[in-house]
């Protein structure tokens, strides 16, 4: 597409990928902390930031949540877990929205992250399914004026996983629709 030298930056976002499959390695808390530390660095509307993060390491719990989750399975084999909240009331006029956005804007930190830091990691779905939400709400403690958008298994990658080529010059409008 281009004849520029890629930077490193753009390598880590162009080889992210969803991975499903892990080796079992656990995950040092170090790494935790950066991927946290990225996760914070995300941009907010008017610097409020309303998220929260619950990590589990605990095998029991995440083999709790893989078997209510249908699809999250790969939840207990990764080994790690972060579980993106997001607090309404926190974000700019208290807007759900507004609060959601944030979350994703964290939510894609952490996935960039990951890869950086040669692990995997994939966003599995809560928000906005109500039963996913309540069953997580309920495992984890979550209270009401919390939502639960994701939550995103974290470990060392089999290798099986790959990214795929999204882009697709048709998407692009130049100067107008
Ligand atoms: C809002 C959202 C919900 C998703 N939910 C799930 C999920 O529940 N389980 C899963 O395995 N992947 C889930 N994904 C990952 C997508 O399937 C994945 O990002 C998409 O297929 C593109 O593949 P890639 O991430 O490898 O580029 C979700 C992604 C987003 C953004």
């Amino acid at each position: 597409m281009s004849t520029l030298a890629i930077p490193e930056t753009l390598s880590v976002i162009l080889e992210r990928k969803s991975v499903r499959t892990y080796t079992g390695q656990p995950v040092g808390e170090e790494h935790i902390k950066w991927i946290l530390q990225a996760a914070m660095a995300a941009p907010a509307a008017v610097h409020k930031f309303p998220w929260k993060f619950i990590v589990i390491r605990d095998s029991e719990m995440l083999h709790y949540l893989a078997g209510g989750l249908p699809f999250a399975k790969m939840l207990a084999e990764a080994g790690t877990a972060i579980v993106v909240c997001v607090v309404p009331q926190e974000a700019f006029a208290g807007k759900t929205e507004l609060a959601v956005i944030a979350g994703a804007c964290a939510s894609q930190n952490i996935l960039l992250a990951a890869e950086a830091l040669g692990l995997g990691a994939v966003w599995t779905a809560l928000y906005p399914d109500p039963e996913l939400m309540q069953f997580v709400r309920t495992e984890l403690d979550i209270p009401d004026t919390v939502i639960p958008l994701n939550i995103i298994p974290v470990g060392y990658p089999s290798g099986k996983d790959k990214a795929t080529a999204k882009y697709d010059a048709a998407n692009i409008h130049w100067e107008e629709w």
